[in-house]
């Protein structure tokens, strides 16, 4: 059978932004923000986007076009049938199984604030997310989320994941667009906007290391790198265009997100709320949820517009989930031969246990949603950077230069050398420092 390919160059731009724009930005990165120093982290982070996370991009982009596979069958094919680049590649593979894992109980909790916004039920009730957040209901919303996760996968490339993001996408941006113009017209927004965008330079010269593991770590997340998402994506690519330009629009489409989300949250927060509360303040899982649904009860309408609130985060989370499921899908069908419709129920049903088990237990939910995936996307990336630079090496460049223009082609000699020596280091540093080993 023949390997499917996108329709279109946009349709693959706004597949890899739908993948890019999530949880991470809606949700992650505007309390990252306004917890590691304002506007000095937004610098940080954005230096880490431009330096790493394009790189990483592209490194992603080229493995993916040259083989058109899945990340274990690139890494395995292009490395001649080395059984150690497969099993690299491989853990890309159990990594998005990890990740939905968690992330699918998170898209269950979403689920339930868009039904709850419709009839109201956390109104006046700040005990609402810790009521439903772990247990057998938010098991059985995973399950929800899961099954729509698996219907737009198991319609394929084309007719599923680039229908629904062709949609999804465009929708999610206007969407947050509309919603900062409206938070930040409220009487009392500017404490929130000086709050997120304080400039606090001091924050940063006292904690240097932590704010640079906190902006790679988000990174890293917010790319969609580490797991082979990217080079999954663009195994679908038909024909060769800038790889380069397509890798700067999905980066600046998702920082531009993340950026717009905080205008959003901030401004909401303080013109409504008057602050932070104490779940907010600590940026646990229930920041999000706890502190915007209380700020959408004080405003005309707010039923209304807090079910176009959580409505934006589901297709943004959505819109990721699909692409870690086509992961392990693209490699069972790759690789195995199995079909794409056994591949995805039989998928489904794994992380429907996986993902109960997150659901049950908040101790397993932190560690997983932390740590765990921090370590498995910093070591994916750093394994992935090295492949491209060493083993495929000229044929990496030759693979970005295919379709650039003059630009990204003068800038491709040093993408090479990055991507074989000051990142992989970069990566294996903060790797080592959160780990604790260095
Ligand atoms: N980039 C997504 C977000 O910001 O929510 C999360 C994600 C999707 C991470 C796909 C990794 C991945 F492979």
């Amino acid at each position: 059978m023949t390997r499917e390919s996108w329709t279109t160059r946009l349709g693959f731009i706004l597949a890899a932004v739908g993948s890019a724009v999530g949880l991470g930005n809606l949700w992650r990165f505007p309390w990252m923000t306004a917890e590691n120093g304002g506007s000095a982290f937004l610098v940080v982070y954005l230096g880490i986007i431009l330096l790493v996370g394009v790189p990483g991009l592209l490194a992603e982009f080229v493995i993916g076009r040259r083989s058109k596979r899945n990340p274990a069958g690139a890494l395995y094919r292009l490395s001649n049938g080395s059984g150690s680049w497969g099993i690299v590649g491989l853990l890309g593979v159990f990594t998005a199984l990890v990740l939905l894992s968690f992330y699918s109980v998170v898209g269950g909790w979403i689920l339930r604030y868009v039904g709850a916004s419709v009839t109201g039920a956390y109104f006046g009730n700040p005990g609402y997310f810790d009521a439903i957040s772990f247990g057998a209901e938010a098991a059985a919303f995973h399950v929800a989320f899961l099954g729509l996760t698996s219907l737009i996968v198991v319609g394929g490339v084309r007719s599923g994941i680039e229908k629904a993001t062709t949609v999804m996408t465009p929708l999610i941006v206007v969407m947050l667009a509309a919603l900062a113009v409206w938070a930040i017209s409220q009487s009392g927004a500017d404490a929130g906007l000086a709050f997120y965008l304080d400039f606090d330079a001091d924050y940063l010269q006292a904690n240097p290391i932590s704010v640079l593991q906190a902006a790679a770590g988000q990174a890293l997340f917010t790319l969609s790198l580490g797991v082979g998402t990217m080079i999954t994506y663009a195994s679908y690519l038909g024909e060769d265009n800038s790889l380069a330009f397509d890798g700067s629009v999905i980066a600046i489409l998702n920082t531009g997100v993340g950026v717009l989300a905080g205008l959003v949250v901030f401004p909401l927060l303080f013109a409504l709320q008057g602050g932070l509360s104490e779940t907010a303040a600590g940026g646990g899982p229930g920041a999000l949820f706890v502190s915007v649904a209380s700020a959408f009860q004080q405003v005309p309408f707010g039923q209304l517009l807090a079910v176009g609130f959580f409505g934006v985060v589901l297709l943004a989370a959505l819109s990721s989930s699909i692409s870690m499921l086509e992961i392990p899908v693209a490699y069972l069908v790759d690789e195995h031969d199995v079909s794409r419709r056994s591949a995805t129920l039989g998928l489904a049903g794994l992380i429907l246990v996986t993902g109960t088990v997150c659901a049950l237990n908040p101790d397993l939910f932190t560690t997983v949603s932390g740590p765990v995936v921090d370590t498995l996307l910093t070591a994916g990336l750093a394994g992935f950077l090295v492949f491209a630079g060493w083993v495929l090496g000229g044929d990496a460049l030759a693979e970005y230069g295919t379709g650039s223009g003059r630009i990204a082609r003068a800038l491709g000699v040093p993408w090479l050398w990055s991507i074989r020596t000051v990142l992989p280091v970069f990566l294996l540093v903060t790797l080592g420092l959160s780990l604790g080993l260095v």
